[in-house]
């Protein structure tokens, strides 16, 4: 089998094709990938002789381009997004160029070569805010109702995949996870941020109160659930896929890092809250638990740990993407805060 995964250089999609090889090593990859400022080719260094994998530096913006990698592939993995919040905060621009037009561009491609599957990987976030009070929970049912321009636009491109199924009956599937944790995330979002900053001596910012909270899922939990859509996921359908955290909040989360890395409070301080931010997700992964036979295996605690070992022992990784344009970010981001 051909896969066509898009952002593969990025967190999760490198994570994937690390994963795939050692799940179908028969299987060929082609990565197509922009490298922006979150793509890391360092990430596939293991992988790089491998004549079952190819890179395509490219934008999935680029008609052309996207048309060629798509050539007798059967299955396209999607994941490149623009996919930080604050980011699309700051500005929304590549956020609606990249996550709606970059996905219709490679829809209609996908339709014009005929392949047998293609997979948009979205967020829980198109769902909104679940509040404080409740034990409600995101399923595949649960209204869009996104509040930011990263949500928008992800709200956006899960239509456009529906759409291009009852359209043109492009067969896809769509899988919409929680936040995702683990090896080679950029040091941009919560966990990877906090632990870095406390190797480097500095503080962990913490966004207002504290008292958000996300639904943590461990990198290679996800990428089993895609595995197990892309085998047996019927064409059409959306599966949410979490993890095994119960309503922890962001200062807790933050507190079993100090704890895992020997540190104290004294090493967090509170800054400027996200505008609009969400306070509550939480996924019922029922659905592809019972038609998919598909559940997290790894405990929160014990991936921390293991995140936090990977960040040790990987510090030329981090130290690299956090120069350059990732200092401009954290100015702009943290110092009003
Ligand atoms: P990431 O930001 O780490 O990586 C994104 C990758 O996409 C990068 O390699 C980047 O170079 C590439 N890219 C960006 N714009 C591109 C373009 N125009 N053309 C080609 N490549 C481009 O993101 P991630 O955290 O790995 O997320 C992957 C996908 O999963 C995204 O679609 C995101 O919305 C979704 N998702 C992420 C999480 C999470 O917790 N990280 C949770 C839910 C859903
Ligand atoms: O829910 C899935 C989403 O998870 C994905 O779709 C996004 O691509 C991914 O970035 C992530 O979004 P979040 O905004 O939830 O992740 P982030 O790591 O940025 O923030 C997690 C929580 O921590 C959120 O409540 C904001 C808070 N936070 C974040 C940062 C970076 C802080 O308190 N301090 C920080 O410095």
């Amino acid at each position: 089998m051909k896969l066509l995964v898009t952002g593969g250089a990025g967190f999760i999609g490198s994570n994937f094709i690390l994963y795939w090889f050692q799940k179908h090593p028969e299987d060929q990859i082609v990565n197509l990938d922009k490298l922006t400022y979150a793509g890391n080719l360092e990430n596939l260094s293991s992988i790089k002789d491998n004549p079952k994998y190819s890179f395509a530096h490219g934008d999935i913006c680029d008609p052309a381009l996207v048309d060629k990698a798509m050539k007798d592939v059967d299955t396209v993995v999607h994941f490149a997004a623009d996919s930080h919040v604050d980011r699309s905060i700051l500005d929304p621009d590549p956020f609606i160029k990249t996550n709606i037009e970059g996905t219709y561009i490679l829809l209609k491609a996908a339709l014009k070569n005929k392949v047998k599957k293609f997979h948009h990987v979205s967020t829980d976030e198109v769902f909104g805010s679940l509040s404080l009070d409740s034990k409600d929970k995101f399923n595949e049912k649960t209204p869009y109702d996104p509040r930011s321009p990263y949500s928008a636009s992800k709200a956006s491109s899960d239509h456009l995949v529906r759409a291009f199924h009852e359209t043109y009956e492009l067969p896809i599937t769509i899988s919409n996870c929680s936040n995702n944790f683990g090896p080679y995330q950029f040091p941009e979002k919560l966990i990877p941020l906090a632990i870095t900053n406390l190797m480097e001596g500095k503080k962990v910012p913490i966004y207002g109160d504290g008292l958000y909270i996300r639904d943590w899922l461990y990198v290679e939990d996800h990428c089993e659930a895609i595995n197990l859509v892309l085998q047996k996921g019927k064409n059409g359908e959306t599966y949410l896929v979490g993890g095994l955290t119960q309503d922890i909040p962001n200062i807790d989360i933050v507190k079993k890092i100090l704890q895992v890395m020997g540190h104290d409070e004294s090493s967090t301080e509170q800054v400027k809250d996200r505008p609009g931010h969400d306070r509550r997700y939480s996924i019922d992964w029922s659905k592809i638990k019972n038609e998919l036979g598909w559940e997290p295996k790894h405990s929160f605690d014990q991936a921390l740990k293991e995140t936090v070992d990977w960040y040790k022992t990987n510090k030329n990784w981090w130290k690299h993407v956090k120069s350059g344009e990732y200092r401009e970010y954290y100015k702009k981001q943290y110092d009003n805060a």
